[in-house]
C-alpha cells in the first residue's frame, strides 16, 4: 500500500486530503520535489531541500521545511518500499506533504518531440506546482507519437524536457545546456558534471540534429537513452559515452548512499 503523510498525518495516499480552498490547488501556487529511494535510502535528500527552500524564498512561501523532513523520513520508515520514489510537496495553504509512489514503468530509450517552450523568467530555476504547461507537453509530443517533449524556444535553443536535463555528444564530447538558458538546477546534472567532463553550451536545433548520441537525466530516470528527436534517428541509443555517463552515475549514487550522512 503506498502511503502519504499530510502535514505529519501518515495514511494511505487514496485517503490522505487538503482543503479545497489552498491556492496550491487552485493556482498551482506550491513547490515540489520528487527523489529516488534506493534500498529504503532517499538519494540527495539534503540537494532536493535545499531546492526546495529555494524554491520557497523564490516563491515568498513560508514552509516548515525541517518539519517536512522530520515527517519525510517517517514516512519512508513506515513505508518501507525499497525502490520507489519520494514526492515532496508544500502549498500555499501551509500543507507540508510527502507521498510514496512506485517507480514509472519506461521503455528502454525514449523517442522525443520538439515542443515550443518560452521560459517564465519569473519562475525561472524554481520547482513549483505551476507545472501544467510540462504536463501538456508531454501530451502534445505524445500526440506526434513520441514518448516525451523536448523544449524548444522560438529562436530554437533547446532547453530541457519537462522533467530532466538534456545532454547531447558531438565529437565524442558531452554537452549540456547551461543553466543561464532559465533551465532548471537538476540535481543529477550536478552529479553528473562532477563526475564526467561536460561542456555546458547553448545547444541548437542542428546540434540536436548532428548528435551522435542523446540522454534525459533526472532524478526519477537516471540516465536515459533517447532514441529520436523528431524525425531523426540518433544514430547510437545507447551510445558508449551514453552508457559511461550512466555507469559513472549508478556508482556515484552508491558512493553517497555508502557514506551514513547521506540519509
Ligand atoms: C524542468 C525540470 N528539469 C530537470 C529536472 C531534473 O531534475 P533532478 O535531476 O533534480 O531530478 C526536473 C525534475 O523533475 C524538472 O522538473
Amino acid at each position: 500500500m503506498w502511503l502519504a503523510s499530510v502535514d505529519g498525518a501518515i495514511g494511505p495516499v487514496e485517503e490522505a486530503r487538503i482543503p479545497v480552498a489552498d491556492d496550491g490547488v487552485l493556482r498551482g501556487d506550491g513547490a515540489f520535489e520528487v527523489l529516488r529511494v534506493y534500498g529504503g535510502r532517499p538519494f540527495a535528500l539534503d540537494d532536493h531541500f535545499a531546492r526546495l527552500g529555494r524554491t520557497c524564498a523564490g516563491l515568498r512561501l513560508h514552509a516548515e521545511l525541517d518539519a517536512l523532513r522530520v515527517e519525510a523520513l517517517a514516512l519512508l520508515d513506515r513505508a518501507g518500499e525499497p525502490e520507489s520514489l519520494l514526492r515532496l510537496v508544500v502549498t500555499r495553504g501551509g500543507r507540508r506533504i510527502a507521498i510514496g509512489e512506485p517507480l514509472p514503468a519506461r521503455p528502454a530509450t525514449a523517442r522525443v518531440a520538439t515542443v515550443t517552450y518560452a521560459p517564465t523568467r519569473v519562475l525561472n530555476g524554481l520547482k513549483t506546482l505551476s507545472y501544467a504547461g510540462n504536463m501538456l507537453a508531454g501530451r502534445l509530443a505524445k500526440e506526434q507519437g513520441a514518448d516525451e517533449a523536448l523544449f524548444v524556444t522560438p529562436h530554437g535553443r533547446v532547453l530541457e524536457g519537462p522533467t530532466w536535463t538534456f545532454f547531447w555528444v558531438r565529437a565524442g564530447r558531452l554537452h549540456t545546456p547551461p543553466l543561464s538558458d532559465g533551465i532548471l538546477e537538476s540535481i543529477t546534472r550536478a552529479r553528473l558534471l562532477e563526475e564526467l567532463d561536460v561542456t555546458e553550451a547553448p545547444c541548437t536545433l542542428d546540434d540536436v540534429r548532428t548528435a551522435e548520441e542523446a540522454f534525459i537525466a533526472s532524478s526519477v530516470r537516471e540516465v536515459m537513452p533517447i532514441a529520436a528527436v523528431d524525425a531523426i534517428a540518433l544514430p547510437h541509443a545507447p551510445g558508449a559515452v551514453t552508457a559511461a555517463a550512466h555507469e559513472a552515475f549508478k556508482r556515484r549514487v552508491e558512493r553517497e548512499l555508502a557514506t551514513p550522512a547521506a540519509a
